[in-house]
């Protein structure tokens, strides 16, 4: 029989979805498939939008609904980033952002994030000077940044954004909501270049329902104009994300959980020589190991079921990323790299 895998490598969330989003699948009304949305009678673009624009406080006319958060930061630089300009993203940060300037025919500029002894951290100060210097078109900050897991402290992201008045910057807050919260109508309102990206894949496990938002800012109607969508959104899947939205108990004990285990990884690891877990306010864990042990480490893994995210980037090709799973599974991988080392 084919071995199940347990998958820890790509930041999803393996408790699952809240059990409301499986009721509204089981209670479906099917005929509703056959229908358009009627929201605009009402008055508005989705039921969707409309619950999160009184959830944040902004207008309806400032979220955009997106098939996840990779489909809204890449319109949002096919809309913004002209052909040859630049775009300013973290030195280490999730492949795709390295991707998506080439995709509107512009290019890269990179600014440091910079590794401590436990942790990663924007360098605030270089970021600023670079921007200064560079002049970019558009600049992009992910808070909590994947893979490292460091966010920056809000008043970081204050006063960056203030000095960026200016220029197009997206926030992407895939992993927002295992970090610090931010009163958005007000950031959204005091920068109105501003593009802030969240989505429901990571925190709501729904990651398979390819569904993410983002509010702008109110200098970037083009971007609304882009995104517009005249017949509606999907309306299964804003009717999954509202009832991830009704679950918020659910989703906090799940919070509460995977912030106990990430103490433990951490702790549990940095006992290991030569292994260096880096604290995360996201839902995963970087940890730097002796690079020798790459492959082995990943066989004996693999041969027990667990695959977690062997880094293989010219900046970060000595580390792993391990997605926080449900408790037993975090268990099982602590375990095994202990039972590895022991070998
Ligand atoms: C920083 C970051 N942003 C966005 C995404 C994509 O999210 P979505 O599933 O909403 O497209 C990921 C996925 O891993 C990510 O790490």
């Amino acid at each position: 029989m084919e071995q199940k895998m347990i998958y820890l490598d790509r930041n999803e969330n393996n408790y699952g979805p809240a059990p409301k989003c499986f009721e509204v699948l089981k209670n479906a009304d099917l005929t509703k498939l056959s229908y358009y949305t009627r929201a605009h009678e009402k008055g508005f673009k989705s039921i969707l939008t409309e619950r999160l624009a009184s959830d944040l406080n902004v207008s309806r006319e400032q979220i955009l609904l997106g098939y996840g958060a990779e489909d809204l930061l890449k319109q949002a630089v096919q809309c913004f980033l002209s052909e040859g300009k630049n775009i300013m993203i973290p030195s280490y940060s999730w492949w795709y952002y390295k991707e998506l300037a080439s995709e509107a025919n512009g290019s890269n500029i990179e600014y440091p994030i910079v590794v401590g002894e436990d942790t990663f951290y924007y360098d605030v100060d270089k970021m600023l000077q670079m921007y200064e210097q560079e002049k970019p078109e558009m600049v992009l900050i992910s808070s909590p940044n994947n893979p490292t897991g460091n966010s920056l402290a809000n008043e970081d992201l204050f006063s960056i954004l203030k000095k960026m008045r200016e220029t197009v910057v997206i926030l992407d807050q895939a992993y927002l909501s295992y970090s610090n919260p931010i009163n958005i109508a007000q950031v959204i309102k005091e920068n109105p270049n501003l593009i802030v990206i969240r989505t429901f894949s990571k925190y709501y496990a729904l990651a398979g329902m390819r569904i993410g938002y983002a509010v702008v800012g109110e200098n970037l109607s083009a971007l609304s104009t882009l995104m517009n969508r005249y017949l509606g959104y999907h309306r299964l899947s804003e009717n999954i994300a509202i009832a991830a939205l009704d679950s918020a108990d659910y989703y906090a004990n799940i919070y509460d959980r995977m912030k106990e285990d990430k103490e433990l990884y951490f702790n549990e690891l940095a006992q290991l020589p030569g292994f260096n877990p880096y604290k995360s306010d996201a839902n995963f864990m970087l940890v730097k190991i002796p690079k020798e042990i790459m492959t082995d480490l990943n066989t004996f893994l693999k041969n027990k079921g667990l695959v977690i995210k062997f880094m293989n980037e010219p900046v970060l090709n000595s580390h792993l990323r391990i997605t926080i799973g449900t408790r037993e599974e975090n268990k099982m991988v602590i375990e095994a790299i202990k039972e590895f080392h022991k070998k």
